[in-house]
């Protein structure tokens, strides 16, 4: 892996945990559990190896269709990362910052999120972006409600809307796009995920399912990033 051309931002779709955990006969919560476990290390290694921003999807907008004890198990376990991590993630200078509207989450979830994002916001690390309530096509139709608003108010003209302005609407708002995109456990999907965001995203898919993903796992998907060459729409 060459440490010069690292991508300044990487995103990963965290898929696999309910078959890791069936091919175990474990129930699902233990996948995620697990996952969680491998989430912390992967955090640890974009740490050290000088990545600027992580992103993972860790609850989509979708996920609520889930049975309730799934749902408020992961909220147990991010309670559970955050007592367990923040006390390190803020000695790493990590910075931890959510996209999505996690006002809609347990109070006791939102309690300790607040508490993250308060310890670690001088932070100058690593930013690590976790995506709670987070789905792509209600962002961006967040978005269009927000400048439509100004534009009732008069405080911004249709013609001056443009690709920059539209940004500044959205939950990531000052976050560079990603540059490689990581989803395991071999689907090939998005799952409205960063769609407006990863329109020059290189990605990598793997078979590993997420709790197996290691920061070993991470670096030959940052190998292959490496390999790609990336146009942008222009000639090489
Ligand atoms: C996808 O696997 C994973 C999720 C929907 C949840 C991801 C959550 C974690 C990694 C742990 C919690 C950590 C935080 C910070 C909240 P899946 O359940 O869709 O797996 P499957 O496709 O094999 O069923």
């Amino acid at each position: 892996m060459n440490r010069e051309k690292l991508p300044n931002h990487i995103a990963i779709v965290m898929d696999g945990n309910g078959r890791w955990a069936k091919n175990r006969s474990l129930p699902r919560l233990a996948g995620h559990n697990a996952g969680m476990m491998a989430l912390k290390e992967i955090v640890k290694r974009t740490s050290t190896l000088g990545v600027k921003y992580l992103t993972v999807y860790a609850f989509s907008t979708e996920n609520w269709k889930r049975p309730e004890t799934e749902v408020g198990g992961i909220f147990n376990l991010l309670v559970h990362y955050v007592d367990k991590e923040l006390e390190e993630l803020n000695q790493n200078n990590v910075k931890v910052r959510i996209i999505g509207d996690y006002s809609k989450l347990p109070k006791k979830a939102i309690q300790k999120i607040e508490e993250a994002l308060a310890k670690t916001c001088d932070n100058t690390g690593l930013q690590f972006n976790i995506a709670l309530n987070y789905g792509s096509r209600d962002e961006i139709v967040r978005a269009t409600r927000l400048i439509a608003n100004k534009v009732a108010n008069n405080e911004l003209k249709p013609e001056d809307i443009n690709q920059s302005i539209f940004e500044e609407h959205l939950f990531t708002r000052g976050i560079p796009d990603p540059d490689l995109v990581i989803r395991t456990s071999g689907e090939k999907r998005m799952s409205n995920f960063l769609l407006w965001q990863s329109a020059y995203s290189e990605f990598v898919f793997t078979e590993t399912l997420w709790p197996d993903f290691t920061p070993e796992c991470l670096e030959d998907a940052i190998k292959e990033y490496q390999r790609r060459v990336r146009r942008f729409g222009g000639l090489k």
